[in-house]
C-alpha cells in the first residue's frame, strides 16, 4: 500500500526555503507527496457563519485522508507564521477531528542561528489540542537557511540530512502503524 504524505508550508512565497526543506524531506518518505493550499481567507466568525470556505473544507479533507503530515514553518519574530496559525484555526472549526491520531512531523528553516527553534517549539505547543501522533525528534532546524541549499534546492549538510532521514523514518513508521491499526 502506498502511503500518502501531505505537506503544509507556513510560507506562501514561491522561493520559500521552507518549501525546499519540505520537498527535500518528502523525497525521503516512501510514498506519494502533495502540498496543501494554505492560501486561505483570514479566519472570521462571520465568514464561518455563512458556511465553511471550500478551500478550508478541502484542507481538512486532505489532512483527514493523509497517512502522515509534514509541517514546515519559517520563524517570524520568534514564533511560527500567521499563515500557518490561520490554517490551524480554520481546520479546528471543521467537524470530524481531522488531526486526531495523525502522524505529524515539524521542521523549520530560518535565517537565524537557531534555525527557527522558537517557531518550532511554539508550533508544537499550538498543535497540542489536536491530539496528533507527533514525531518527538530529532529536531530539524535549518539555521542560516539561505546558504544551506544547493542549485537544485537540496540540502548538502550531512548533519541536517541525517536528522531529516531519522525524522522521516519515524514519521513513516508511525504512518504504517496507524494504517495497520
Ligand atoms: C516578518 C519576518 C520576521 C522574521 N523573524 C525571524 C526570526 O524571528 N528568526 C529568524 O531566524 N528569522 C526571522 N526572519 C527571517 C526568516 O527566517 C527568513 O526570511 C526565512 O527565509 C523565511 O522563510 P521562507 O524562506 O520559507 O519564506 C523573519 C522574516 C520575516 C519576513
Amino acid at each position: 500500500m502506498t502511503l500518502e504524505l501531505l505537506g503544509l508550508c507556513g510560507a506562501l512565497r514561491t522561493a520559500s526555503l521552507n518549501r525546499l526543506l519540505m520537498q527535500d524531506a518528502a523525497r525521503r518518505f516512501d510514498g506519494n507527496f502533495q502540498e496543501a493550499n494554505l492560501r486561505l481567507p483570514l479566519y472570521d466568525g462571520d465568514l464561518e457563519d455563512e458556511g465553511l470556505p471550500a478551500e478550508v473544507q478541502a484542507l481538512a479533507d486532505q489532512i483527514k485522508a493523509a497517512d502522515a503530515v509534514l509541517i514546515v514553518t519559517p520563524e517570524y519574530n520568534q514564533s511560527f507564521s500567521g499563515v500557518l496559525k490561520n490554517a490551524l484555526d480554520w481546520v479546528s472549526r471543521v467537524d470530524g477531528q481531522p488531526w486526531k491520531g495523525k502522524p505529524v512531523a515539524l521542521m523549520s528553516a530560518a535565517a537565524g542561528r537557531t534555525g527557527g527553534a522558537r517557531a518550532n517549539y511554539a508550533l508544537r505547543l499550538a498543535m497540542a489540542p489536536f491530539r496528533t501522533e507527533m514525531v518527538p525528534g530529532p529536531e530539524v532546524l535549518i539555521a542560516g537557511a539561505s546558504k544551506e541549499f544547493d542549485a537544485e534546492g537540496r540540502l548538502t549538510n550531512p548533519r541536517y540530512i541525517q536528522a531529516i532521514e531519522e525524522a522521516m523514518g519515524d514519521l513513516h513508521a508511525r504512518a504504517v502503524r496507524a494504517t495497520a491499526g
